[in-house]
């Protein structure tokens, strides 16, 4: 079935929607960011310093999502994916939790949890092990040290990935934006750029962000609830 209404629709998600399955986000009470310095664990600079500290910090996030399972905005957004034909579904969270839903169309812009990249080759690969066998990981093909293959502060993201979610953002009709604090670029810029091409902006935050001056609707609650809403309000 497709809902041509709502085509193309394209989906922003953040740390926010898989609170409720029990990842923590970065910010706000709880939050990675409030109980660790990022510059001491999320840079290629605090890498360089003490690899082990940074990978410890990993196995135990790996360790710790996966321990969690989709919740119902999660899978709700899959089985929107399957009713609508022009469909993209761009995450900043590393946790695969999407994908896990069933979700196909998405563009993981900070990168996945479950994939390592070498620190010498460009061999990049997924592993799923928790835990994983060696406290500091290295590439099958050359041997050396690996990493987990997500954009660290200061780092560049993927330049295709990028180009993808302008584009999915500059044609789409409307977009969903879930559970991002939206300070972070340059992902908070996608949403405006849809907004500037006329598509109609849904937030769902339980908070006011950045972006919720720019928001056509701001549905104030939990992705859980609000995601259910929002569909019970617009689906035939
Ligand atoms: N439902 C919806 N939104 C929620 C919920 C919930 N149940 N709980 C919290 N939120 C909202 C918060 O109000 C906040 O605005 O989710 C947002 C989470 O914000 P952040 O922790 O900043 O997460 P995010 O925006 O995804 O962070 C962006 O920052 O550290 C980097 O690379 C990391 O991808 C991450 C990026």
């Amino acid at each position: 079935m497709t809902n041509s209404a709502l085509d193309p629709l394209v989906v922003l998600t953040g740390a926010g929607i898989s609170a409720a399955s029990g990842v923590p986000t970065y910010r706000g009470v709880g939050g990675f960011w409030q109980n660790y310095r990022a510059q001491d664990l999320a840079t290629p600079e605090a890498f360089q310093h003490d690899p082990a500290l940074v990978w410890r910090f990993y196995h135990w996030r790996r360790n710790l999502v996966h321990q969690c399972k989709p919740n119902q905005a999660h899978y709700l957004l899959a089985s929107i994916e399957d009713k609508l034909e022009d469909f993209v579904l761009i995450t900043q969270n590393v946790d695969g939790l999407h994908q896990a839903a069933d979700s196909r169309r998405v563009i993981e812009l900070h990168g996945s949890i479950w994939r390592l990249k070498c620190t010498k080759c460009e061999n990049r690969w997924m592993d799923l092990t928790v835990p994983m066998k060696e406290d500091l990981p290295t590439c099958p093909k050359c041997g050396a040290l690996a990493r987990p293959d997500i954009i660290w502060f200061g780092e560049p993201l993927n330049a295709e990935d990028l180009e993808r979610a302008y584009f999915a953002a500059g044609r789409s009709r409307f977009m969903l934006v879930i559970g991002t604090s939206s300070v972070v670029q340059p992902a908070a810029q996608i949403p405006i750029i849809a907004h500037e091409a006329g598509a109609r902006l849904i937030e769902i935050n339980p908070e006011i962000t950045p972006l919720t001056a720019f928001a056509d609707v701001h549905l104030r609650g939990s992705a859980i609830s609000q995601l259910a809403l929002w569909w019970e309000s617009i689906s035939p």
